[in-house]
């Protein structure tokens, strides 16, 4: 069984330290892509305070492919510069959305997202999956929470 001690209370940094040690931790010694996407997914639903929807989307022949994740089934292929994930990965770049509905082309999975950050993994200098997290409150992401996921995905590129 793994427990995690989550003070919902501490700063968004200290947060993010503690659930990229807890990701570190799981994924260490652990060849199997798969495996290790879907702890993170879950430790990301488990450590993140109001939000409906983690986890991955992965690079597969040029198209952007769901990947492990929490919360409601989502759309399957995402071409790349389509939508905030795609977006993400075809500029390499954090999208932090605060207003889903003012993202021009936002691909709609859930009904309830009011607000995204899609942060892209890369591994030799490609895109080889991005992190996307849906929140109901608008504004929920700040750049806090962007470097937090940054630091996650840099951590964790060598071990999807
Ligand atoms: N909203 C995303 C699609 C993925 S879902 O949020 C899980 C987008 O616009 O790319």
């Amino acid at each position: 069984m793994y427990k995690f001690e989550i003070d919902a209370a501490a700063p968004k940094s200290e947060l993010y330290a503690e659930l990229v040690r807890s990701a570190d931790a799981l994924t260490s010694g652990e060849p199997d892509p798969i495996a290790n996407m879907a702890n993170i997914a879950a430790l990301l639903w488990e450590y993140l305070p109001d939000v409906n929807w983690t986890g991955f989307y992965r690079v597969v022949d040029s198209e952007l492919v769901l990947g492990p994740f929490q919360g409601k089934a989502a759309c399957i292929r995402i071409p790349f510069g389509k939508g905030v994930c795609g977006t993400a990965a075809q500029t390499g770049e954090t999208q932090l959305v605060e207003d889903v509905q003012a993202f021009p082309g936002h691909i709609a999975c859930d009904a309830n997202s009011a607000s995204e950050l899609v942060v892209p993994v890369m591994r030799d200098g490609t895109v080889i999956a991005v992190i996307d997290l849906d929140s109901p409150s608008l504004n929920r992401f700040n750049a806090e929470d962007a470097e937090g996921i940054e630091t996650l995905a840099a951590a964790i590129s060598g071990r999807i």
